[in-house]
Parts: C-alpha cells; sequence; structure tokens
C-alpha cells in the first residue's frame, strides 16, 4: 500500500534539507520497497508571501491526512516585521497544535567519528546518549498574550504560562514509557523553586512515576540543567522538560554533537507525526547551497522508524550518515583541516552512496 509523506520545504535552508532527505528516502525506497509518495505543500514566509497566511488550510488538511510530515524550517528576517500571528512561525506552532504534536523527541546522540570534533572535551562527549521529551502543545508558547497595553503610565507586554495536570501526565508518561525503551533513567527538568508551573510540574511527574516504579527519576532545575548538559552530559538518558525549557535545552544539547545541523527530531501525537530538524532556517547560509542535511535526513530516518515502521530503512539511514562521517566529509559547519570539504549537495550523496 503507498504511504503518503506531505513535504514542507518552508523557508530558508528548507527547501536544501529537504530535498536532501527526499532524495535518501527515494533511494531507501528503492532498497527497500517502502511505495512512498510525496505531497509538496508551502508554509511560513513562503506561504506567508504567496497566501497572505504563514499555515494555508490545505497545508495543515493535506498533513492530517499523511503518514507522515516532513518539515524543513521556517523564518527569516524578511518576514520580522509582520503582525506577530501572521508570522512564519506560527506555522510550525499551527501545525504542532492543529495535529495535536504534544510531545517532540530530541535524540542527541555522538556518533564515534564526531567525538573530537564537540566544543566539550572528548572524553566528556564519548558515549552520550541522551534523548530531550520537551511537551509541546502547551506552557508559555500558547498561553495567553498580550502584545503592548499600558499600565502604571508604562507600556507592557506579557506571555502567560500555564500547564494543567493532563497536560503534564501525558508527556510524563511517554518520557517513562521512552526511557524503559533505554536505560532506564528520566530528569525531569523544572523551575519549581520558582514557578508555580513547574512545581504543578513536578507533583504530577512524581504522581506518573507511581506507575513506573522500574524507571528511575530525579529532578533538576532549569539553570543547573543547562549547566550539567556542559558538565557531564553522559549523566542523562531521558530529559523531560516543558516548551519553552526544552526549545533552549535542545539547542544546547545539539552543541555536544558539534552542529545543530546534526540533530533531528519527532513530534508525536494521537494521529500523524511530523519530523523535523531542531534548527531554523538560518538565514546566514540559505541558498548558497552548504548547509549541513543530517539533522534532516536523521528526521526522515525517524518518519521511517516511528510512522512507517520500517526500522530496517531508518537504521540503514542512520548508519549511512554515520559512515559518510566515519569517511571524513564535513560540511562547513563541521569542517577542520584534513577532512573532505563537502556542501549539501556532495554530502547528500556520499550519504546516498553508502546507503
Ligand atoms: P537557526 O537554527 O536557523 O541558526 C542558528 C545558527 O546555526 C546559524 O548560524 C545557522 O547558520 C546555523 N545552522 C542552523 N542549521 C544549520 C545547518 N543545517 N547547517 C549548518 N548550519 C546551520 O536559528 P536562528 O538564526 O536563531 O533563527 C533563524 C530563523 O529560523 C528565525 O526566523 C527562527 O524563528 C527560525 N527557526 C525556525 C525553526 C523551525 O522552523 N522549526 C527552528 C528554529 C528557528
Ligand atoms: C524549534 C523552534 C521553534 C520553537 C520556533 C521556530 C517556533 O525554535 O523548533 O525549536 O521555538 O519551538
Ligand atoms: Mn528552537
Amino acid at each position: 500500500m503507498t504511504k503518503k509523506i506531505t513535504v514542507i520545504p518552508g523557508d530558508g535552508i528548507g527547501k536544501e534539507i529537504t530535498e536532501a532527505a527526499v532524495a535518501v528516502l527515494k533511494k531507501a525506497d528503492g532498497k527497500f520497497g517502502l511505495s512512498l509518495e510525496y505531497d509538496y505543500h508551502d508554509a511560513g514566509g513562503t506561504a506567508y508571501d504567496k497566501f497572505g497566511t504563514p499555515l494555508p488550510e490545505e497545508t495543515l488538511a493535506a498533513a492530517k491526512a499523511s503518514d507522515g510530515v516532513l518539515f524543513g524550517a521556517v523564518g527569516g528576517d524578511k518576514w520580522d516585521s509582520v503582525e506577530p500571528t501572521l508570522r512564519p512561525e506560527k506555522a510550525i506552532l499551527g501545525l504542532r497544535k492543529g495535529l495535536g504534536l504534544y510531545a517532540n523527541l530530541r535524540p542527541v546522540k555522538v556518533a564515534d567519528a564526531l567525538v573530537q570534533y564537540s566544543p566539550l572535551k572528548p572524553e566528556l562527549v564519548k558515549g552520550v546518549d541522551l534523548v530531550i521529551v520537551r511537551e509541546l502543545i502547551g506552557g508559555i508558547y500558547f498561553g495567553d498574550r498580550c502584545e503592548s497595553e499600558m499600565k502604571d503610565g508604562a507600556e507592557r507586554a506579557w506571555d502567560l504560562e500555564n500547564y494543567s495536570v493532563p497536560e503534564v501526565d501525558r508527556i510524563a508518561r511517554l518520557a517513562f514509557e521512552t526511557a524503559k525503551l533505554r536505560r532506564g533513567k528520566v530528569t525531569s527538568v523544572d523551575k519549581s523553586n520558582v514557578l508555580a508551573t513547574s512545581r504543578l510540574w513536578r507533583r504530577t511527574v512524581e504522581k506518573v512515576h507511581e506507575d513506573y516504579k522500574d524507571v528511575a527519576l530525579d529532578h533538576l532545575y532549569v539553570d543547573n540543567c543547562a549547566m550539567q548538559l556542559a558538565v557531564r552530559p553522559t549523566q542523562f538518558d531521558v530529559i523531560c522538560t516543558g516548551n519553552l525549557f526544552g526549545d533552549i535545552l535542545s539547542d544546547e544539547a545539539a552543541v555536544i554533537g558539534g552542529s545543530i545541523g546534526m540533530m533531528p527530531s519527532a513530534s508525536i501525537g494521537e494521529q500523524t507525526s511530523l519530523f523535523e530538524p531542531i534548527h531554523g532556517s538560518a538565514p546566514d547560509i540559505a541558498g548558497k547551497g552548504i548547509a549541513n542535511p543530517i539533522g534532516t535526513i536523521l528526521s526522515a530516518a525517524m518518519l521511517l522508524r516511528y510512522s512507517l515502521k520500517e526500522e530496517k530503512a531508518a537504521a540503514a539511514v542512520e548508519a549511512a550518515c554515520d559512515k559518510a562521517l566515519a569517511d571524513g566529509f564535513r560540511t562547513p559547519d563541521l569542517w577542520t583541516e584534513g577532512f573532505k570539504k563537502a556542501n549539501t549537495e556532495s554530502m547528500t550523496q556520499a550519504i546516498l552512496d553508502r546507503l
């Protein structure tokens, strides 16, 4: 039976990196007989320019009706002054909300070939294998907000952070389930020394933990967690946290592996899942053909694994990425003396050749 993939390239490097990932999916299809079909849709600034909205209804409808969504990135300076509700970023936020994607899995695993290229010392990085389970459709991202109001003679703006018990319960359950299939440890990250939402978060996670006594649970404040990621990243197995903390910690954790361009993610909910690299549209390198495609290619591997249940094909794609790196291919974000200079196209070709 044919499986339909909705491809949403978006803005900036989005087009370049999704093209690379689709090439890899096509090759995997030929090898493993996956019967994939691709359906392209606009989102972000590109969609705003064409249709006056960053998330056309038909894009969301197509995503909902597909077997999996491959997303590039949205955003760029060009749209920084558009009305806040029409910003390109609203496209990805709208897709997450519209598809009910409450959990975002961001794995950080450092290929042996890259251990010495991390800005952290190799002995700290060797063996890092963690996953951030980020709550994705709640918290301050989706609370009430006010762009501008006058109070006591001064202009102010506000964003409201709120979490309900069911929202925390479901993400905590997913974190414990994830840990059960890994090394059996969850670190819940909050700011419960200050925030009411974090105190509700912590007590809800503890309650859910009663159903998962075979998994170890500890808690860290987010500021300490940010430090621990740099001091001893191997201590982490599953990090479970809210939307904003997860956003910030995952960019930090990405550096452990050498470049944010390497990091994939899976956003999952009740139905169709969405797969995207954790980085953005990289306006500084867009159009130059030098973006690292691996984060998006590994996101496509996650699509194969989670949405299509094609574990063999997923593992083959991951192995091909590892092999291309082990063989010395490097896009500029990772290149140092002695390695093979690659751009998006030649890096992708190196991966295709090894698949
Ligand atoms: P960014 O992730 O786009 O870029 C940060 C830095 O990392 C830049 O120097 C960039 O060149 C580099 N980088 C990112 N991806 C790379 C890759 N694949 N290969 C090589 N280098 C890469 O973050 P930013 O600059 O803060 O944001 C730019 C725009 O992207 C903003 O509009 C932001 O809102 C948007 N954004 C979108 C998403 C998304 O669509 N999911 C995610 C993050 C940021
Ligand atoms: C990410 C991005 C998004 C987020 C933006 C573009 C809305 O930074 O996917 O990490 O903050 O979630
Ligand atoms: Mn982010």
